[in-house]
């Protein structure tokens, strides 16, 4: 008999793999450029996190696309065949402090799904989230939009100045996610800070977030099964029992509100420091305000809030370039990498409002996500950002960053590259 071909593994080859500290300080203040580096050195590279199992890191466009796409990786740990490889997510809460009993909620969201169950979960999300659904809702997205931005000179200073992360980016996704899903009004306030906090902290403030967002879900969801409405959560109220249950709707309510509000607005905070600090393409949509759809994809592609999706489990051996991932192990898609990729992108580093508006694919970003798991706010997330930046540009003609590019200060959370402050001069 012919011994089988033996592909190459780098764990047990002469030749190290690379190792990357996801939380190094270089990373954290420029992952653009440091994971191009390591996407030119090592396509699959070791990730680590402090209290998190290593886990490969694939960087190359072609390859997150195939481990968001192959459906020989998963997103549930235990669909995992012959094995119970370790929950990287649920991992990387509890090192940032969320209590194990909250583990169950993590597990039975949309994020760790796959399959038929993934189906049936989004299936009951979906139609609030598609491009007609959207469309309905943008004169109410507009109106919020125009209020935020009008409100921004009560916040200002003297000289004009004003944090346009706090009092524009932030309030605007989170009212519209509050209104899509029926929170009281009365109640936003406490939910903004909740979601923030799952969005950036860490420790007892996560713990007591998470726990005071349980318990909000449960009373939502309590009221709207004996008081339905017009909102998303009475929807989802209605199937309790029969096509979902409580623990599922509780995880879909919290999967809605985190995902949607701390990423939307640092898309809106990222786009705007990128516009105001590239005077020409600025100037090119103050001109023509219809190239804004595409001057977001840009804008995704450029400085996309998720630099790295979920981490996806190979079912079986796969082979990705010349590494082969063995069955159970994790690997997370760099999104932020593959965006960046010049086998794909020209000029990658080049921000070029039009250059989705050339492309034969105006999706061809992967700051979405792919596949299956793919964003379901992306048409939401995408809509909001068009609106907020038009509307900011048209209410401040003369709109300007109020420090140095330099002194754009970013937050702590390396997996969401956002700016913590955003000082603007209104004019
Ligand atoms: C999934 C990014 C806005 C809800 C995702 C994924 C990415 C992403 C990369 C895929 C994650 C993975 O495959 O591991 C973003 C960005 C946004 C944004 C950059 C803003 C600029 C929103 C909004 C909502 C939302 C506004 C809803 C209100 C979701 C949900 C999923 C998801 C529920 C999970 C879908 C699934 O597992 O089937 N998002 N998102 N996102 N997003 Fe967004």
């Amino acid at each position: 008999t012919t011994p089988a071909p033996r592909r190459r593994n780098p764990v047990t080859t002469a030749e190290p793999v690379e190792t990357v500290d996801l939380r190094a300080e270089h990373l954290v203040n420029d992952p653009f450029t440091a994971f191009a580096g390591i996407r030119e050195r090592s396509p699959l590279a070791r990730g680590t996190i402090p209290g998190v199992e290593p886990f490969w890191i694939a960087t190359r466009y072609q390859d997150v696309r195939t481990v968001l796409g192959d459906p020989r990786f998963v997103n549930d740990v235990a669909s995992v065949p012959g094995g119970a490889p370790v929950h990287r997510t649920e991992q990387v809460w509890r090192a940032r402090g969320m209590p194990a009993e909250c583990a169950a909620y993590l597990r039975a969201g949309v994020f760790d799904a796959d399959g038929a169950r993934h189906r049936r979960m989004r299936g009951h999300v979906h139609p609030s989230f598609t491009a007609g659904a959207v469309a309905r809702l943008r004169p109410r997205i507009e109106r919020l939009a125009g209020e935020h931005a009008r409100a921004l000179r009560d916040h200002a200073d003297r000289s004009g100045v004003v944090d346009l992360i706090a009092h524009f980016a932030y309030p605007l996704p989170v009212t519209v996610i509050c209104e899509l899903l029926g929170i009281p009004e009365a109640d936003r306030p406490q939910w903004r800070a909740w979601s923030s906090y799952l969005g950036r902290g860490a420790g007892p403030g996560l713990d007591e977030a998470l726990r005071g967002m349980l318990v909000g879900a449960h009373g939502l969801v309590d009221r709207r099964r004996t008081e339905p409405g017009d909102d998303l959560v009475s929807q989802l109220a209605a199937a309790e029992g029969d096509t979902l249950d409580r623990v599922e709707i509780v995880s879909l309510i919290l999967n809605l509100i985190v995902a949607g509000h701390e990423t939307t607005a640092t898309l809106i905070g990222n786009g705007t420091a990128a516009l105001l600090t590239h005077p020409d393409q600025l100037a090119m949509v103050r001109a023509d305000p219809g190239l804004l759809p595409a001057a977001v994809d840009e804008l995704m592609r450029w400085c996309g809030p998720t630099l790295g999706a979920l981490p996806r489990y190979a079912t079986e051996d796969v082979t990705l370039g010349d590494t082969l991932i063995r069955r159970g192990e994790a690997v997370m898609p760099i999104l932020a990498a593959a965006n960046y990729d010049p086998r794909v992108f020209a000029e990658p580093e080049r921000l070029d409002l039009c250059r989705a508006a050339a492309a034969p694919h105006p999706d061809a970003h992967l700051g979405f996500g792919h596949g299956a798991h793919r964003c379901l706010g992306a048409a939401l997330a995408h809509e909001e950002a068009v609106i907020a930046f038009g509307t900011l540009l048209r209410a401040y003609p003369q709109l300007s960053l109020a420090v140095g590019p330099e002194a754009v200060e970013r937050g702590p959370n390396p997996a969401a590259w956002h700016l913590a402050a955003l000082p603007v001069r209104l004019g």
